[in-house]
């Protein structure tokens, strides 16, 4: 069942979306100086080597960072996702890429608790190697959505939760949305990321629409399209819905969205859709 390697798809345009959105809301969550934690549901490796088997048979991130990485017109909003690739190849060559863990605890440093679940033995141990001897991180192999049940709300009363589920199984769009709902119910005023991929518009369509009647409020959305909706096989698009976002995020994302549509867009339909799914 655990057949997905994150490896294949480290640095793709997704990830580019996906840790942009984490990024700003981390930075939102340091605006105040109250504790907060990073709670990762689907943490995966922590770090991809770009140069390793895996990430060069599909090349994804050649589509993806490796198009925006080093040019000299990123949006100010992008810099500090920008500044934490360029660390890590800090000789220019793009050879390692980081997860969304290693995305967090580069902003974080020790200050702030890291909560980080995940089910693959493989990718576990790469993590636990990752964050050795942190003693700020915990790591549990464990599903997602039983992790959250079990560790929300935290102490802290504030947190950023990321949910990056792979989707590989038909009832992971249900799941993710059951899992949040009953997530909020425990904690209500956390902030909630959810990844999703285009690969079948009608799904989209259906699980956004699913989301709005949850009884959940302020919901926001965000959404790359690289090339135009297919009923062909493959991911076109990728989106991420935000469960009381940050007061600045929507703004900050009509600055950087253009930029993305046109660096990364594969084909003239490729167009970026910010939408507010449920008033707070
Ligand atoms: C898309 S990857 C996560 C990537 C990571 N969040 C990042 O941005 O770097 C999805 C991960 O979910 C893990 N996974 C699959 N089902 C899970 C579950 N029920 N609970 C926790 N992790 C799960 C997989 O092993 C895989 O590592």
């Amino acid at each position: 069942m655990l057949s997905y390697r994150h490896s294949f798809h480290a640095g793709n345009f997704a990830d580019v979306l996906k840790h942009l959105v984490q990024v700003l809301i981390i930075e939102a969550l340091q605006q105040k100086p109250t504790p907060f934690v990073y709670h990762d549901t689907h943490a995966a490796a922590g770090r991809y080597n770009l140069r390793d088997k895996t990430s060069e048979k599909t090349g994804e991130y050649k589509d993806g960072i490796a198009k925006v990485w080093l040019r000299d017109d990123i949006p100010e909003v992008m810099e500090t996702y920008i500044d934490i690739i360029q660390s890590l190849n800090p000789d220019g060559q793009l050879n390692y890429y980081p997860g969304s863990p290693l995305v967090a605890k580069s902003m974080i440093g020790k200050t702030q608790r890291m909560e980080l679940t995940d089910l693959h033995p493989t990718d576990l141990a790469l993590l636990e190697q990752e964050f050795a001897g942190d003693r700020k991180v915990r790591i549990q192999k464990l599903d997602g959505y039983k992790g959250i049940n079990a560790m929300l709300p935290p102490p802290q009363r504030r947190a950023l939760v990321l949910i990056d589920p792979p989707y590989e199984l038909k009832t992971e769009h249900d799941d993710a949305i059951k899992g949040i709902v009953a997530a909020h119910k425990r904690f209500s005023t956390g902030i909630y990321a959810l990844w999703y991929p285009v690969v079948s518009r009608p799904q989209v369509t259906k699980f956004c629409e699913k989301f709005t009647k949850q009884g959940i409020r302020n919901i926001l959305r965000v959404e790359l399209n690289v090339k135009q909706d297919t009923s062909e096989y493959g991911m076109t698009g990728t989106g991420m819905i935000i469960i009381n976002p940050p007061w600045k995020l929507e703004k900050q994302l009509r600055e950087v969205m253009p930029f993305l549509v046109k660096h990364l867009g594969q084909d003239s339909k490729a167009n970026f859709k910010i939408e507010q799914l449920v008033e707070e």
